[in-house]
């Protein structure tokens, strides 16, 4: 079965097999992604969450960092379109025994498998595997450069609630440096046409960033003022060799988002977050909870996404 509002040009114009970032993509590239995101949104409705779009094609999760969302959502996805789904235990594996990712890549590809979702701590891993194997290859994460599926899955949400993205100001807290969420929902965001603002303490803030399109402020009240969205990011501990910010108290105090603070009491904007969520410092339990928040809309929207990535290139491989 097809997507029912994907248009023919639209399919035509999508000839990637791979999707490693939102910087090589462009805006009708986004938007064909994000339109066939919502012609399947519908199929996790049903009492018989399936279509037959990828019967008979195999879909490998290679992850070598852990996931609980981007893995779980791209297996779902990936079942929801009929296809079989291998999840790769990296830790038992023979990658434990020295054997490279494209060594890795390259035998199981020898199985005839037809995707590979690669997430790895390393920037580039999964571009390094897409050179190497004529599967399609998707990033799920990779080191501190790009999560594209979560930058469209934000995009898809921000576009489910506002109609729109085009005009809106949406302002990204915390730490922008090590993020590779931050990265991707900036290339997706701007070229879409959005206002985006970067805020969070000075070393966290990437030097030259404003040539990616978007403006820095250091007030909280003022980035957050008059947004329509506000996303979180999370604190990166396991990323922090070096001390970019005093202590966690110190973070909490100037960027923490909790509901004592007077510039959070408006509630006029959303506010979103990747997960995981390290509740009591980024964010309080009370905000990530209130009506305001958009955090389990994200997840729910994620499965619909990935559908449609998978679509979009495992039918680029013949
Ligand atoms: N947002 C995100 O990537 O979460 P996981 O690390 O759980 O996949």
């Amino acid at each position: 079965m097809e997507p029912k509002r994907l248009s023919s040009k639209r399919k035509m114009n999508w000839n990637r097999k791979d999707l490693l970032g939102l910087e090589e993509l462009s805006r009708e590239e986004i938007e064909i992604i994000l339109d066939t995101a919502k012609s399947f949104k519908e199929v996790s409705t049903r009492p018989v969450k399936k279509v037959p779009a990828l019967r008979g094609k195999t879909v490998v999760n290679l992850f070598f960092e852990p996931s609980t969302r981007t893995k779980t959502s791209f297996e779902l996805a990936a079942k929801r379109l009929s296809a079989d789904v291998l999840n790769f235990e990296v830790s038992t594996s023979s990658v434990s025994k020295g054997e490279t990712i494209v060594d890795t890549a390259k035998n199981i590809e020898a199985m005839k498998v037809d995707c590979f979702i690669v997430r790895h701590s390393i920037s580039g891993a999964p571009l390094i595997i897409s050179r190497a194997v004529t599967a399609a290859v998707i990033n799920a994460g990779d080191g501190c450069h790009e999560h594209p599926t979560q930058a469209l899955l934000d995009l898809f949400t921000i576009k489910e609630v506002f109609g729109k993205v085009s005009g809106l100001k949406v302002t990204i807290i915390g730490d922008i440096y090590h993020s590779r969420v931050a990265r991707s929902n900036i290339w997706g965001l701007v070229k879409l046409g959005a206002k985006v603002v970067v805020c969070g303490p000075p070393t966290l803030i990437p030097k030259g960033i404003e040539k990616t399109g978007v403006s820095v402020c250091y007030s909280l009240s003022e980035a957050v003022g008059d947004a329509d969205v506000v996303y979180l990011l999370r604190i990166q501990k396991e990323r922090q060799q070096e001390n970019f910010f005093p202590s966690q108290a110190e973070y909490r105090r100037f960027f923490g988002f909790d509901s004592k603070r007077s510039v959070f009491t408006k509630d006029k904007f959303f506010l979103m977050h990747p997960g995981p969520m390290n509740r009591g410092l980024e964010i309080s339990t009370e905000m990530a909870e209130k009506e305001n928040s958009l955090i389990l809309q994200q997840v729910t929207n994620g499965i619909a996404v990935r559908m449609a990535v998978l679509y979009l290139t495992v039918r680029q491989i013949q």
